[in-house]
């Protein structure tokens, strides 16, 4: 299997001190489409900021085989898009157009293309018409959705997603989720929604106190309870652990 991404012994503490990373090894494979779960305060944002060079450190981060380095950082960041946690930290535009089609202006688009690119991307969140709005008049989910644009309008090869579903109404995380399985790219997504997990991803990493204490596949960690329990989760709504099962208001 072909590497997308390869981090080893990632350590990383902010700069006021504050600890978040602790020897990290991960590799993703291109096609995985793998969960980061674990409770608040674990590392998962902090890690997924390491992905495109947002945050570095001298450890071992390697994306398609490359680091990454000012040279390549505006191709590394075409190639793995990243969506942040908070819609606030991403959006910072006078208008919905020009946040969707700020990188593909920045990777040299035609004008003919720019448009293309950036409708097809609001299209794709269902959020089509909102253009000439301002990203900071909007709700929270109709935010979120538009940052999501902000990476689909170019067409990268990793998605890296921090908590996407979060704020989104029913309909329109179920949408996002289609949205995703139908695509055929490299995604990360860091979550407390173990229903997209469940619905969208095949292996899952847990992460606890910065170090990663679990990785396998969706199927089996999703369904060991104690390894759930003991890092601050719980089961996906369908399985839950047998004090919860007992509960005459479940089945
Ligand atoms: N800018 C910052 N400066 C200092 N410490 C930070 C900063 N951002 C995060 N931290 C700390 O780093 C650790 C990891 O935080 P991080 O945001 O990566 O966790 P998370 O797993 O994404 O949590 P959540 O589920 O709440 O999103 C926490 O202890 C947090 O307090
Ligand atoms: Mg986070």
């Amino acid at each position: 299997m072909e590497e997308a991404i390869r981090i080893e012994n990632l350590s990383y503490a902010y700069p006021d001190g504050q600890p978040a990373l602790n020897d990290v090894n991960l590799t993703v494979y291109k096609g995985d489409s793998l969960a980061m779960i674990g409770p608040n305060g674990a590392g998962k944002s902090t890690l997924l900021l390491h992905l495109n060079g947002i945050l570095s450190s001298n450890d071992y981060v390697r994306i398609f085989s490359e680091a990454i380095t000012d040279k390549n950082l505006k191709e590394v960041r075409r190639r793995i898009g990243l969506v942040f946690q908070n819609p606030d930290d991403q959006l910072f535009s006078a208008t919905v157009f020009d946040d969707v089609a700020f990188g593909p202006l920045n990777l040299g688009y035609s004008e003919a293309e720019v448009r293309q690119a950036v409708a097809d991307a609001l299209a794709k969140v269902g959020m089509s018409g909102f253009e000439r709005r301002s990203s900071h008049h909007l709700s929270l989910g109709e935010r979120k959705r538009i940052t999501i644009a902000t990476i689909l309008s170019m067409s990268p090869e990793v998605m890296v997603l921090d908590e996407p579903t979060s704020n989104l109404d029913p309909r329109g995380k179920w949408q996002l989720i289609e949205l995703l399985r139908e695509m055929p790219v490299t995604k990360i997504i860091a979550t407390h929604d173990l229903e997209l997990v469940e619905a969208l991803c095949d292996r899952v990493v847990i992460l606890d106190k910065g170090r990663i204490v679990a990785d396998g596949v969706v199927k089996e960690i999703l369904h060991d309870l104690p390894l759930l329990e003991a890092h601050g989760l719980s089961g996906p709504p369908g399985i839950r652990s047998a004090s919860e099962s007992g509960s005459p208001s479940r089945g």
